[in-house]
Parts: C-alpha cells; structure tokens; sequence
C-alpha cells in the first residue's frame, strides 16, 4: 500500500479548524447532532468488552431490514463507510486486478484503489451529460481481470441518482461478466424522490455500503457498514475486520442502534427540511448567472459550475470566499475535477448561514 493523503482530507474543514469557517456549504452531510439532540442518555452499565465481531446483532438486524431477502449475516459493521470501501477494496483488488470506477467520486472510493496500485479505468461523468454514467462506457471499460465496477448513488459530489433501470443494468452487466458491483449507498436515505432498492438485495455479486454520517448526522461516531449475501466473501470481510480491529466500538454501535430504531421518525422531517432547502439552492441557482448546475435528486450537496472565469481566477475566488466572507465550499480538485465546479453541501448549516454562505458566493464570484 502506498498512502498519500488526499486534498478533501487535508483541507477539511475538521482540519482547517471550525472556528475559521462562519459559513460551511463545504460539507456533505445534515448538522451534526449531539447526544441532546438524538434524546440519547448514555447508559452507564453498557459492558466495555469487545464486541461481536461482525458488529451488534440487534444493530445488523435494523440494517438488514432496510432489504428484502436481506439478514443480519449479510451486513458488517465498519468504522464509518470509509472503513467498509478500505476493506472491500484491499480484499478484492491487487496489481493485478482492475477496477472500473465513476468519476467524480467520493476520494476514497479513487485513492484506496489507487493506493493498492490496481490498474483503474475511470468512467469520467461529464456536465453536460447531466453527469449520467454512460452504461456503454462501463461495458467497454470491462477487462478479463475487472473484479468491480464501483458506482456512488446518489451519488457524491453531483447528488444525482441512478434509475431504477440503471441500477439493475448495471447488477447484471456485473453478473455477465463475473465481477462485482460495489454501490457505495451513503446517501441513500436522502433520495428524495424515494430510495432504489437497496443494491445487496439484487444478488450476491452486489456489495452495498452506507453508514449513519450523512443523513442522521453522527460522523463522530463513525458506524458504517457493508452488505454481501456472499457468505464466502463475508468471510473474507470479516478477516480483514478482524485483522484491522478485530471488533467496533462498543459504545458506538450501542449509539448507532438507537439512531437506527428511531430511523423513521429521524428521517421524516429530514427529509421534508432538506426538500426545502434544495428548493432555496435551486431558486438562488436561478438567479445567478455566474453559476450553472445539474439538480441533484439525493444528498446534501450539488457540484455548480462557473460560467466565466471570475476575478484573479478560480484561485482568487476562493480566497475571498474564505478569507473575505469566511464561507467555504469544496474546490473541484477535491474530487480530482477543476476548481472552476465546486460542491456546495446545503444539509450542514444552519438556514440562515446557507443563505449567507450562497450570498457569499455570489459576491466573491462578481470579485466582492
Ligand atoms: C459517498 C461516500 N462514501 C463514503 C463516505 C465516508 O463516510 P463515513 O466514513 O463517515 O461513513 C463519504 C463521506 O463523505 C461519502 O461521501
């Protein structure tokens, strides 16, 4: 493995400092939530021992539901999703492996590969094709040695969503050709035009990956997790689990259960609050000519483009976006992409700093 660190790590607001920042639209989640906010006391006689190694039983159970077909053996828990695609990637691929995968994407799901030196076809999404996977191209890309075709739904930093149609050419373009399909789902609970099946319910050459960051806003407690009904693969899985931490952290799946019994009512007004402010991106959007856009239909964020090159360059304009207005968003390079498109988060901040964060770049785009 050879480790680099990548820019949307080193420049993430968590390192830059919170306290710098007055209007956050660079993050890709809803707000953080405190203990306070979930209605969670932490009770005091949670046994501290190691855990089940595939993750709570209870926890698993809540996950699995979410799928037809699905059970509690078919999910591990993971550190965050990061950990389950750091796993899948290092069980499945090597030098000698090739991994075709969408682009943007969310790092991880480039660097890993990349870290392991496995040669890489990337299905590059372009703006002006409403950043749509072009099935043809992933069908081309396939080698002899393709182990997955890894795709982000809905995806990150665009927002937007496979169909239906889509998702189910995609798990059997994977099943003709032996490989698997890894659909990394972390922000499938924000889909707002309703979730697609969940992927691992579509076959056992499906891998599917989520975690509670985005849309319930626990980061910090860094539960994911991944989905196979491949029992062997699961195994493997598990190894690797084990061979990194051998089991979670107790209290951290003990939280993660309770966020996961409360899912519904957690979700119900989320969703409802992330609509409207979809729509109050999209009617600033349509105001500004300096920035145009494809809507997403899931997540937090939307990934706009310039128009015309602003004042001192892309350069200039996120620096007196940061340093002038102190608002920042996440630079097109973030996601190996040009930083003439950035991804705007509009789930994290509160109302009223979105709307001065979107003022924000208005100005700074017009050299304010
Ligand atoms: C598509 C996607 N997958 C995985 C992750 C990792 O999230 P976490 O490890 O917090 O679950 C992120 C975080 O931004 C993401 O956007």
């Amino acid at each position: 493995m050879r480790y680099v660190r990548m820019p949307i790590e080193v420049e993430s607001p968590e390192e830059y400092g919170y306290a710098r920042i007055r209007f956050n639209l660079s993050e890709s989640s809803v707000a953080d939530q405190s203990l306070a906010d979930l209605g969670l006391t932490i009770p005091t006689d949670v046994p501290l021992l190691y855990g089940e190694h595939r993750g709570r039983q209870r926890l698993r159970d809540l996950i699995a539901a979410e799928g037809p077909g699905l059970t509690a053996a078919d999910v591990l828990i993971t550190t965050g999703a990061a950990g389950a695609l750091f796993i899948i990637a290092t069980s499945l691929l090597g030098p000698r492996d090739h991994l075709v995968v969408v682009r943007p994407n969310y790092a991880t799901n480039l660097e890993t590969p990349r870290a392991i030196g496995c040669p890489t076809t990337h299905i590059d999404l372009a703006f002006e094709d409403g950043f749509r996977i072009d099935l043809a191209k992933v069908a081309a890309a396939l080698t002899p040695a393709t182990k997955i075709i890894s795709v982000t739904n809905p995806h990150n930093p665009t927002g937007v969503m496979l169909t239906a149609a889509e998702l189910h050419a995609l798990s059997d373009l994977a099943a003709g050709h032996g490989c698997r399909l890894l659909v990394d789902e972390t922000y499938r609970d924000l889909s707002y035009d309703g979730p697609l099946p969940l992927a691992a319910s579509l076959g056992a050459h499906v891998i599917s990956v989520s975690s509670l960051s985005k849309a319930y806003g626990v980061p910090g407690i860094r539960i994911g997790w991944l989905i196979s009904k491949d029992p062997a693969l699961q195994e493997i899985f598990l190894a690797a689990s084990e061979q990194i931490g051998i089991c979670g952290s107790v209290m951290d799946e003990w939280m993660a259960e309770q966020v996961m019994e409360r899912r519904a009512a957690i979700l119900g007004p989320r969703l409802t609050e992330m609509r409207r402010r979809l729509k109050l991106v999209g009617d600033w959007m349509a105001g500004e000519d300096r920035l145009e856009w494809v809507k997403p239909s899931g997540g937090v964020v939307c990934f706009p483009r310039m128009t015309a090159e602003p004042k001192g360059g892309t350069e200039g304009f996120y620096r007196r976006l940061l340093e002038d207005h102190g608002a920042y968003v996440g630079p097109g390079h973030w996601f190996e992409r040009p930083d003439s498109s950035f991804r705007l988060g509009y789930g994290w901040p509160t109302s009223a700093d979105l709307e001065a964060g979107l003022a924000a770049i208005s100005a700074a785009l017009r050299g304010g």
